[in-house]
């Protein structure tokens, strides 16, 4: 029989506070672990580590090319690299790895660490600041602006159209701008070629023929959204838990050596980017389940991330859980482009943060949060022991 839960909205249920959605979470997985539900035009729900990595890495049997969203996006094409499926997705991934690998991010390290240095110093003698406004959110957004070799009021026009496609993934005038924006970026560099990403990607060949413009644009756009949204949220919920569990902010701060492996259990444990879709390519039965050609399927990361079957007391909080083999980024051929270079920003920002400003507080009544694509914090009020700015 088919298991059936017209309620499952991810859309409402991620939008909870963390405590509550992991006891939700947890008490879905254990009773329903793959279901239907009838929102947003339907889609089969799949909850739990092994059943999600098996969706993750089957991408014959679970296709991108429908939509990385549920619901899909308005942009007139797929976007790759994710929204591609093999051979193709190679093609597009593949020469990509270079500008996203680890020494091409420990090059951007110093630069960096400058640009989240210079955000603290605006805020840091003031002894209160919106962190999320003033360093979570403006930081990727310089970072993504370095890489894409746009300079900084422009990334700001890139940032507004992203937060609403976050929230409304068909936005049309928001997808309409972007798509303008990303044209001309891509003549300029069609006319006058540069070392950087959008340049890379306008030589790429897929299938033996040049890359079209069209699907340069998509590109952009994919790598661009990708990157900003995502590290701005984590940062942003790993600072609020911080001020919530001050004494593992406090082991932290006496040994900062400690913060790349917190790092992971604290993105497990918050999981901003809660879930991906995939499309049935073929009929197939699925943990007992009629899953048919066309039929959207949501893969629930957060519900992975929690799952006692791999992570023993999930609900816990350990800086040094050993081994942590999550699936904050992903699984599989689409596994994140820019794992490490979001790894070495959270780093970096919670290095900083944690050194220039350890006793900071959140304003919890006052913090705003959204739900769309990622668990979005818009504003993040602080209160903290004013500190002089850097020399
Ligand atoms: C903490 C921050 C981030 C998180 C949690 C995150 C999460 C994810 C996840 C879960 C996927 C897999 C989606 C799927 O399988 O459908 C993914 C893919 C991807 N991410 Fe990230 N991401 C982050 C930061 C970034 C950054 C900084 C960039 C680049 C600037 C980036 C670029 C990409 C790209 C291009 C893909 C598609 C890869 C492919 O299809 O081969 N991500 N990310």
């Amino acid at each position: 029989m088919t298991a059936t839960n017209d309620q499952f909205d991810h859309y409402q249920v991620f939008d909870q506070e963390q405590g509550p959605l992991i006891e939700n979470l947890a008490e879905i997985r254990s009773s329903c672990p793959v279901q239907h539900s009838d929102a947003h035009g339907g889609f089969w729900a799949i909850f739990g580590y092994e059943n999600v990595g098996q969706i993750a890495r089957d991408p014959s049997a679970f296709s991108s090319m429908g939509g990385a969203t549920i619901p899909s996006h308005g942009f007139p094409m797929p976007l790759p690299p994710i929204e591609s499926d093999p051979p193709r997705h190679k093609m597009y991934r593949g020469p990509m790895l270079p500008i996203f690998s680890p020494p091409a991010v420990e090059k951007l390290t110093d630069s960096m660490r400058e640009m989240v240095t210079r955000l603290i110093d605006g805020f840091c003698t003031r002894g209160e600041a919106d962190l999320a406004g003033e360093l979570t959110i403006p930081f990727p957004g310089m970072t993504i602006g370095l890489i894409m070799g746009v300079p900084n009021d422009e990334i700001e026009q890139l940032k507004g159209w992203t937060r609403e496609l976050m929230l409304d993934i068909s936005n049309a005038p928001a997808i309409g701008e972007a798509l303008a924006f990303f044209t001309d970026l891509y003549e300029r560099r069609k006319a006058e070629p540069k070392d950087d990403f959008p340049s890379l990607v306008i030589g790429l060949e897929i299938d033996g023929e040049p890359i079209s413009p069209e699907e340069c644009l998509a590109v952009y756009a994919m790598v661009t959204f990708a990157g900003l949204e995502t590290t701005a949220n984590s940062s942003s919920h790993i600072f609020d838990l911080l001020s919530q569990r001050t004494d593992l902010r406090d082991e932290l701060v006496a040994d900062p050596t400690k913060i790349p492996t917190a790092l992971e259990e604290l993105l497990r444990y918050t999981s901003p980017l809660p879930a991906s879709a995939r499309t049935v390519s073929e009929d197939i039965d699925f943990m007992g389940e009629p899953l048919q050609a066309g039929d959207r399927v949501l893969l629930n990361w957060i519900s992975a991330n929690h799952d006692p079957a791999e992570f023993e007391s999930p609900s816990e909080i350990k800086l040094d859980r050993f081994p942590n083999r999550h699936y904050v980024f992903g699984v599989g051929s689409h596994r994140c482009l820019g794992v490490h270079l979001a790894r070495a920003q959270l780093r970096i920002l919670v290095e900083e943060v944690l050194r220039r400003i350890p006793d900071y507080e959140v304003q919890s009544n006052e913090v705003e949060r959204y739900i769309g694509v990622t668990r979005g914090i818009g504003r993040l009020p602080i209160k903290f022991t004013p500190t002089a700015a850097s020399a």
